[in-house]
């Protein structure tokens, strides 16, 4: 593990992007909170955040594993026959695999979506499309101007945000239930972010849309911050894993920001893949919390998992 303060390995994450003559415009930071966090109990992890992480981790599986339901482990985690998928995309690739389901368990629909593989993700997060663009005013219709999106998570979302809308709303209605459950880890977490915003904005305000991804790298700026305090509230947590490094991309100082929400393990028992420390961090970018360290060791592997209930986000467990 490589130990180096925070400014400066985010400084070192957006190298590629220097070398690629991007200019590196000091826009001001937003704020950083240092309010005191505050224990999360195992009680609440067990009733909202571990089925969230368990749908998370399904969308690495294949396309044909995900459509029958049928993908082994991460599939019986959350109970065989429980769940109907109701759409199945992506290549993998240029889009990422997604799906939306009919969870019977929690009387509710699922949306969620694939990440990058581990060993890139930090190179797609700062990869050419890493400009702040203003967001797509067809799709989130009530943000308002000055909202700013990361380019590359903006597209990527546009390539799915219709089928996703549009099955979600007939799902609604075909399986009568009014919950909607956005969840996604990595890149899966920044689409799953936008698709829950672009939800709230489009459905009848009597839906219930609770989200809860999982190592989310900031995906745009103050404004967009804000806008997701605003419309999402309390119904929207990000889950951060001790020195996951893919929550500090890219840097504040090029006008990056997070929103609040943010969840932090700060300890996991090996042995089980159960997290034994967690913190809710009150405000934006708190500097208890993922952000906040002076010094922190960088650990790909953290970005990983385990999150909570042995839950580590890879195809690994699902069938080829
Ligand atoms: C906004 O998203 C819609 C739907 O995906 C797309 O058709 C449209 O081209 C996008 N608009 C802009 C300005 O990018
Ligand atoms: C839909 O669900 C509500 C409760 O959530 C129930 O009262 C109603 O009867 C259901 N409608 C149908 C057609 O099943
Ligand atoms: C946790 O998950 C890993 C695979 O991700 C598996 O190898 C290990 O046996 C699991 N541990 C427990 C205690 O279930
Ligand atoms: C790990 O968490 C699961 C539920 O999330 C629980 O059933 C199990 O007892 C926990 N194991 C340990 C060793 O704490």
């Amino acid at each position: 593990m490589v130990y180096i303060p925070t400014r400066l390995a985010a400084t070192l994450l957006a190298l590629p992007l220097l070398a690629r003559g991007v200019p590196l415009v000091d826009r001001g930071e937003g704020p950083s909170s240092d309010e005191a966090t505050t224990a999360v109990s195992d009680d609440t992890i067990n009733a909202n955040f571990v089925r969230p992480a368990q749908f998370a981790r399904i969308a690495y599986c294949s396309s044909d594993a995900v459509e029958k339901w049928d993908c082994g482990e991460p599939c019986q985690a959350l109970g065989m026959g429980d769940v109907e998928p109701l759409v199945v995309g992506g290549d993998g690739g240029r889009i990422p695999r997604f799906f939306v389901a009919h969870d019977k368990t929690t009387q509710s629909l699922v949306v969620a979506h694939q990440g990058t593989d581990a060993s890139n993700v930090l190179s797609v997060i700062n990869d050419a499309e890493f400009i702040l663009k203003d967001i797509n005013s067809t799709l989130f219709p009530k943000a308002g101007s000055g909202v700013q999106v990361h380019d590359g998570f903006a597209w990527t979302q546009e390539r799915t945000a219709d089928t996703v809308l549009a099955t979600v709303k007939a799902g609604l209605v075909s399986k009568n239930v009014s919950k909607v459950a956005v969840t996604g880890h990595s890149l899966g977490a920044a689409i799953a972010t936008m698709d829950a915003l672009m939800l709230k904005m489009n459905l009848d305000p009597s839906v219930e849309i609770s989200t809860v991804v999982f190592g989310l790298p900031r995906g745009g700026n103050s404004d967009y911050a804000n806008l997701i305090d605003s419309t999402l509230g309390s119904s929207f947590t990000f889950i951060t894993h001790k020195n996951d490094p893919v929550p500090t991309v890219p840097p504040r100082f090029i006008g990056y920001q997070h929103s609040s929400g943010e969840v932090h393990i700060s300890q996991t028992d090996a042995a089980s893949g159960n997290a034994t420390v967690t913190v809710a961090c009150p405000g934006q970018e708190n500097s208890n919390c993922v952000d906040g360290n002076s010094l922190f060791s960088i650990s790909i592997p953290d970005h990983i998992g385990p999150y909570f209930a042995n839950v580590s986000m890879s195809g690994k467990n699902c069938p080829l």
